[in-house]
């Protein structure tokens, strides 16, 4: 033999479909959903095709489609009518994502909830945070208290899994400490530990109507240059609790999902972040790509080691994975 004969394996698609070493499943998928406070509005969000923002009264329905799919777990973001300096919206118990989860443990019990624990939605200035008036930037120590109580609220509202956004120092060990001492011990914390100061999140902040009044949220969230602080991130979040890592964006982040994979236990989560979604939506939808590498895209993340993946594509792939199209 003179040379390796690799297309042996790759001869048919019974052959290919006993080699396949990665695939998704619906398992897999977590759904984002905008809730909006304001009543009877179901709204496209123009910069993110197939994506709305939802009332409550609206949600029912969202909710019935995303069950009949196949989705398990959702994670639900607020818009809320007012907002102030102190993001007092987020630890409203009569909240918007609050009500939207107690609504949903309601009619669907099975479906998970996940819910954001930030205020980025919920300050009048768009920052994760409260403001330090004289330095003019997000006071890391003085949000934490506001955080934990936000995650506190979200788990009486009957959340299965707390995820914290905010990338303060130390928000895993603060609202690990709050949760337990309200009897909420058994509620995993998924952490966004690993969270870039990423462009790909432009179409979220209008979907959320969360861009910030000033600055940027680069003192808090980490450059994208860097690979070895985000195994500085993962090693105090595991040691302060962490059930879960996400990485975020994914896209352009696979070297980082491949680098929690390969030095962690956790299950790892891979955030596909609004940008990301409109790029290859506009794609598709324009004809210059085949709606083939929406599944390609997914693979790539699975393949990097992630075990789930959230992502505004979850119902379009539940409908390819029922056709058996490119999975
Ligand atoms: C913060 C949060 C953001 C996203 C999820 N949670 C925005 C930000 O940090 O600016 C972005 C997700 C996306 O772009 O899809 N609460």
């Amino acid at each position: 033999m003179k040379f390796d004969r690799h297309r042996r394996l790759r001869s048919s698609q019974f052959m290919r479909d006993i080699v396949r070493e990665n695939s998704l499943s619906k398992n897999d998928l977590i759904y984002p959903i905008f809730v909006v406070e304001a009543p009877d509005i179901k709204k496209e969000v123009s910069s993110m095709k197939g994506v709305y923002q939802i009332s409550l009264n609206r949600l029912e329905e969202e909710l019935h489609e995303v069950v009949k799919l196949g989705i398990k777990s959702v994670i639900f973001f607020g818009v809320p009518n007012e907002k102030d300096a102190v993001g007092t919206g987020a630890y409203d118990e009569n909240g918007i994502v609050q009500e939207a989860c107690k609504l949903s443990k309601k009619l669907y019990p099975e479906l998970l909830v996940i819910l954001d624990t930030c205020m980025c939605e919920y300050t009048d200035h768009g920052h994760c945070g409260v403001i330090n008036e004289e330095t003019q930037d997000v006071d890391n120590d003085k949000s934490l208290p506001l955080l934990v109580k936000t995650a506190i609220s979200q788990a009486k509202a009957g959340a299965d899994i707390i995820a914290p956004s905010n990338m303060m120092d130390g928000f895993v060990s603060e609202i690990r400490k709050g949760l337990d001492k309200n009897g909420f011990e058994h509620i995993p914390i998924m952490s966004y530990g690993i969270k870039y100061a990423s462009k790909f999140y432009g179409p979220f902040r209008d979907a959320a109507e969360s861009t910030p009044s000033f600055g940027d949220r680069r003192t808090y969230q980490m450059d994208p240059a860097n690979r070895l602080d985000a195994l500085r991130e993962l090693e105090s979040d595991e040691r302060e609790g962490a059930d879960m890592m996400i990485v975020k964006p994914a896209l352009s982040y696979l070297d980082i999902i491949r680098d929690v994979r390969n030095n962690s236990n956790l299950p790892v989560v891979a955030y596909n972040v609004s940008g990301e979604y409109s790029m290859t939506r506009n794609a598709v939808d324009l004809g210059l790509l085949d709606e083939e590498v929406i599944m390609e895209q997914m693979l790539s993340m699975k393949r990097a080691g992630a075990d789930l993946i959230i992502t505004y594509f979850a119902k379009d792939l539940c409908r390819m994975i029922d056709e058996g199209e490119g999975n």
